[in-house]
């Protein structure tokens, strides 16, 4: 998939009208083909999303639906029935950080130890001032520029605690991108 890889390494990330240019679709799609498209397998299926994303966003739920055949009535449902799953972070900002095998591998832990000391909360929370919620995802299928980390809608590759650092910065002062 060729989306638009930049010199600088940035992912421009899917917009509510073209969703289906994530990568993490793509992978989305390739589970449910997994289970066949069979309709009971819903909740593995969410799982995986929500793995992937590291919450359930409406295009995710829609995706979903419109591939099992199901109405889409039936898919929110189910997600919000389950406590497991997220159906939106609650803070204003959100910062994904991929923890799959290849950003491992290129320090994705030092980057998530970093952010959970200088924001003071753990992976899944969000920040006291509400700014930012703090999230992990299963391979962003951009594992050619680990360790790869979103920051809400924009997938930035060979990330350090550094650049996230300061990235985040502006979001914990003044709630400003
Ligand atoms: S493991 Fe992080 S993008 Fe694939």
């Amino acid at each position: 998939m060729n989306s638009a890889v930049t010199t600088n390494n940035t992912v421009k990330a899917p917009s509510a009208t073209h969703p289906y240019g994530d990568k993490r679709f793509k992978m989305l799609e390739a589970t449910i083909k997994r289970y066949q498209y069979q309709q009971d397998a819903l909740i593995e299926i969410l799982h995986k999303a929500q793995e992937l994303f590291g919450y359930l966003e409406k295009d995710v739920l829609i995706y979903v639906a419109h591939h099992l055949k199901l109405p889409p009535s039936r898919v929110y449902g189910v997600a919000t029935f389950y406590h497991l799953f997220s159906l939106a972070p609650s803070g204003v900002h959100t910062c994904v950080v991929c923890t799959g095998t290849a950003c491992y591998v290129k320090g994705a832990q030092a980057i998530l130890a970093n952010l959970e000391k200088s924001i003071h909360i753990h992976a899944s929370e969000t920040s006291a001032n509400g700014q930012i919620s703090l999230l992990t995802a299963r391979c962003l299928g951009a594992c050619g520029i680990a360790p790869a980390v979103v920051f809400d809608s924009t997938v930035l590759g060979h990330q350090t605690p550094e650049s996230v650092g300061n990235r985040i910065k502006g979001w914990l002062q003044d709630g400003s991108s």
